[in-house]
């Protein structure tokens, strides 16, 4: 089978297909015991990024198990920071950066590096996951957005109010900008490496874009991404993930990306209105629906697929990522019910 004729890219392509594709993001993880055996073995979860062959086989177990349309390479959104200088610990608290980035020396000591010297265990786990996908299955790579890369840089880990960051951006532009020159400049060169190491889309995650007004989003976010999606541009397609943003989809709609993804708080009927042909749309299920019974959840997702219609272009996939607590029967209806529902 020719790459092309995947049924997720085709998707992207906006063409007719037979049925919805379907993946979730996060599949690979807590929720499954057999990716809670492997982090076991282990030791620990950068031990999993960091070893191809444990990366491969969690990237596939979601796949083995119920047969997504995709598979995602099992790593990190901070991994690239690491590279790039920063000391990334992850522990039970999630992830932090001990030593954040918060004046311009700090910034003009990280590195753009090149993805293959420094980040080559990405490239083989893509190699070693892609031999063992079924034909069918698209893999996708992934990256952080300048943004959100830049919010866990500054702020040293997850943040709510991103005082740090929103000091830099308002009273140090010169050095904000500096950052995302060099954040938006590592993410394009790991993208079109993982796309060199065999991963067919790629999908930029902006998690924290969705704190900023519009009119903030515009002038502190969007100039990166959209530099980040002209540098893919003729490299594979592309799909912009930013949370909670409704207020700003437009933009979103208008950055040149061939998918968009929509968290479950949109309408998706009226984002296939107001995107109006310029992209695919990703989603929109809501993850924490999938804490209802399984039979529950196959209703709710045919009802999600009613409510597209058909319309092309759409990847069905959840709002935002699997719960670690999420029952895998759930995650089985869900995509049982993409799969049972022939257009
Ligand atoms: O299956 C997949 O989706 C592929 C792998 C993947 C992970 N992280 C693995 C992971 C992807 C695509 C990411 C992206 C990521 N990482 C994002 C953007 C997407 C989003 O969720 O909005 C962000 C913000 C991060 C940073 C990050 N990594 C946080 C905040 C956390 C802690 C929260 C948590 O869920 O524990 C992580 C850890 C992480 N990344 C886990 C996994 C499977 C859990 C690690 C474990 O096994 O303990």
């Amino acid at each position: 089978m020719k790459s092309q004729e995947r049924l997720l890219m085709r998707a992207l392509r906006r063409e007719k297909t037979e049925r919805t594709p379907v993946w979730l993001m996060r599949q690979a993880g807590r929720y499954l015991p057999e990716y809670r055996e492997v982090r076991r073995q282990a030791g620990g979860f950068m031990e999993m990024i960091r070893e191809p062959k444990y990366a491969a086989e969690v990237t596939i177990q979601p796949i083995r198990r119920y047969g997504m349309d995709a598979a995602i390479l099992f790593s990190d959104i901070l991994v690239p920071l690491e590279a790039m200088g920063m000391k990334l610990v992850f522990d039970d608290h999630g992830p932090s950066l001990p030593i954040p980035v918060r004046d311009r020396k700090a910034i003009d000591a990280l590195h753009v590096v090149d993805p293959a010297q420094t980040m080559g265990y990405v490239g083989e786990a893509l190699r070693l996951t892609r031999a063992g996908l079924p034909d069918e299955t698209t893999l996708l790579g992934f990256c952080g957005a300048p943004f959100t890369l830049a919010s866990y840089a500054v702020e040293g880990g997850t943040s709510k109010q991103f005082s740090f960051l929103r000091k830099m951006m308002y009273l140090d532009f010169a050095s904000y900008s500096a950052l995302m020159d060099k954040l938006a400049a590592q993410v394009v060169a790991h993208m079109k490496y993982q796309v060199a190491s065999g991963a067919e889309a790629v999908v930029l995650f902006d998690t924290w874009a969705g704190s900023l007004t519009r009119a903030d989003y515009q002038k502190y976010a969007a100039p990166w991404t959209r530099r980040v999606v002209d540098g893919l541009a003729g490299v594979a397609p592309r799909v912009l993930f930013a949370g909670e943003s409704g207020h700003f989809l437009d933009d979103l709609f208008g950055m040149g990306a061939e998918g968009v993804a929509l968290d479950h708080r949109t309408s998706i009927r009226d984002a296939f209105e107001r995107s109006n042909g310029r992209c695919a749309l990703q989603g929109n299920f809501d993850p924490a629906a999938l804490f209802a019974s399984p039979d529950e959840v196959f209703r709710r997702t045919t009802a999600l697929l009613d409510e597209v219609g058909g319309r092309p272009g759409h990847v069905l996939n959840l709002g935002h990522g699997v719960f670690k607590d999420t029952d895998p029967e759930c995650v089985g209806a869900f995509v049982r019910a993409a799969k049972e529902r022939a257009r």
